[in-house]
């Protein structure tokens, strides 16, 4: 079976290694002469100086008309964008009104950094609560177009909580392949009550990819991970929505946690192609974050100047980003050289640190989008990145993903009888362990009092 494309748009497929264009793809979005990953491109776009594809500002002003639509379609932060989509028959698409994600500032955050024009993209207030919707519901349309009964993912927690939720609402079944105790309980959960059937197997992210890459060459079911190029197009919206967030002024640097590397693929993707349209005049520095023990592609571009990636085995209490052997690394590798981005990896406790402060400013998010504010340190360290000017944080997932690690990290418990029990000391300024008290006035005034003695 074959996936068609979809050429509404003019969205055509090409392999991103030979540049061959099939009509369609295979089931494993893999380019059948070499092997790589396939992407969309537009070839109406191409710059034609007499007849542009678009008039970037008409495109603006439909845009922003939809807000105030009724239609189910014009209300999603993702469709309201489909002339950047590859076209999906109305009566297909299936939407939780995802995107449309607020843009805060981060007062407290900015103090720390010196970088007072510092803004967090929260994509964890999402309909499942992670960024993975945006890419979602195109991808899952497209299924639902396909008229697959079966959708599939290999999943660290939130891919298949999203693909879950998306598959119910498009009354299609669902397969979860996730590691066996390596994903939060609040992620696990969705996948349960979205109705998926969930498989933990006893091994990492890695060996459960594997496993779904040999499944759908043998069963007719629909694979929804980020190599499936329909996910990337969906998730190129936030950047697009950023844009017009900031008036279409771009920051100057734009940080993103690097997992499977999908989700920077996409949004490089889309500063590119918003470049090339003229909705943006300059382009913004996208950098992409890594945990220290789940590092491949900074090791990557630090030891192997992008030439080759190394496939690891990785570990990380960031469970959304434990991930050794990264799908879309050479799509990542594109976009970091195109913009000048940066990679950066950080320690497990300055992951942690973050996380805290991120929430300290009233935001909060998972562990994995922490990994943007303690890059930056890094790279306000580094000078890569200077006071006065403008970063926006994407933050992937919510607090409530992962609560076990924030009340673990609190309680001061979250590095006990780890290697990292004795830097986690420095982080104790930013712990608000719950107080056990009876039930009496006089000690609650007292907790105040000494809360504010401490303030
Ligand atoms: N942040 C969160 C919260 C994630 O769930 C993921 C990936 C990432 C960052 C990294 O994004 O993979 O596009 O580079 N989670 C996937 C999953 C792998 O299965 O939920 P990426």
């Amino acid at each position: 079976m074959s996936i068609a494309q979809n050429t509404g748009t003019g969205a055509k497929l090409r392999c991103i290694s030979c540049g061959a264009t099939p009509d369609s793809a295979g089931q494993d979005f893999r380019c059948t002469p070499c092997g790589d990953l396939l992407e969309f491109f537009f070839p109406g776009w191409t710059s034609n100086q007499d007849s542009p594809a678009f008039d970037p500002a008409a495109l603006k002003s439909l845009w922003l008309n939809r807000r105030t639509s009724r239609d189910a379609l014009d209300q999603s932060g993702v469709w309201r964008f489909r002339e950047l989509l590859p076209h999906i028959p109305e009566e297909h698409a299936i939407t939780l009104r995802e995107g449309n994600t607020p843009l805060y500032h981060l007062a407290r955050c900015a103090r720390a950094t010196g970088v007072e024009n510092l803004h967090a993209k929260h994509q964890g207030m999402n309909p499942t609560a992670s960024f993975k919707d945006t890419g979602m519901t195109v991808a899952a349309s497209s299924a639902h177009q396909q008229e697959f009964r079966w959708v599939a993912c290999a999943s660290t927690g939130n891919t298949s909580a999203s693909m879950a939720a998306y598959a119910a609402r498009g009354n299609m079944l669902s397969l979860v392949l996730i590691p066996d105790g390596k994903i939060s309980w609040g992620k696990l959960s969705q996948s349960l009550d979205y109705g998926a059937l969930t498989c933990q197997l006893r091994t990492d992210f890695d060996g459960c990819v594997r496993i779904l890459n040999e499944l759908v060459r043998q069963k007719p079911v629909y694979l929804l991970n980020s190599v499936n190029p329909y996910r990337i197009e969906g998730q190129k919206t936030a950047a697009i929505e950023l844009m017009e967030q900031l008036a279409w002024e771009a920051p100057d640097h734009i940080i993103v946690p690097g997992g499977n590397l999908g989700n920077s693929s996409a949004i490089g993707k889309a500063l590119l192609e918003m470049g090339e349209l003229k909705l943006i005049s300059r382009l913004p520095k996208l950098s992409i974050i890594q945990a220290h023990g789940a590092n491949p592609f900074y090791r990557s571009v630090r030891e192997f100047g992008g030439k080759r990636l190394e496939p690891m085995t990785a570990d990380t209490l960031a469970t959304a980003i434990r991930i050794g052997n990264p799908a879309s690394w050479k799509k990542a590798l594109r976009v970091l050289q195109a913009t000048g981005g940066e990679v950066e990896e950080v320690s497990e406790v300055e992951i942690a640190a973050a996380k805290a402060e991120i929430g300290a400013d009233g935001i909060g998010c998972e562990p994995a989008s922490a990994v943007t504010l303690a890059g930056l340190k890094k790279l306000r360290r580094s000078g890569f990145i200077r006071s006065g000017e403008a970063v926006v944080l994407i933050l992937t997932g919510h607090l409530l993903k992962d609560p076990d690690f924030t009340i673990k990290f609190h309680r001061g418990d979250l590095f006990v009888g780890t290697p990292d029990a004795a830097e986690v000391a420095q982080t104790k300024h930013l712990q608000r362990a719950p107080i056990v008290l009876d039930a009496d006035l006089g000690a609650v005034i007292a907790a105040l009092d000494a809360a504010e003695r401490n303030s």
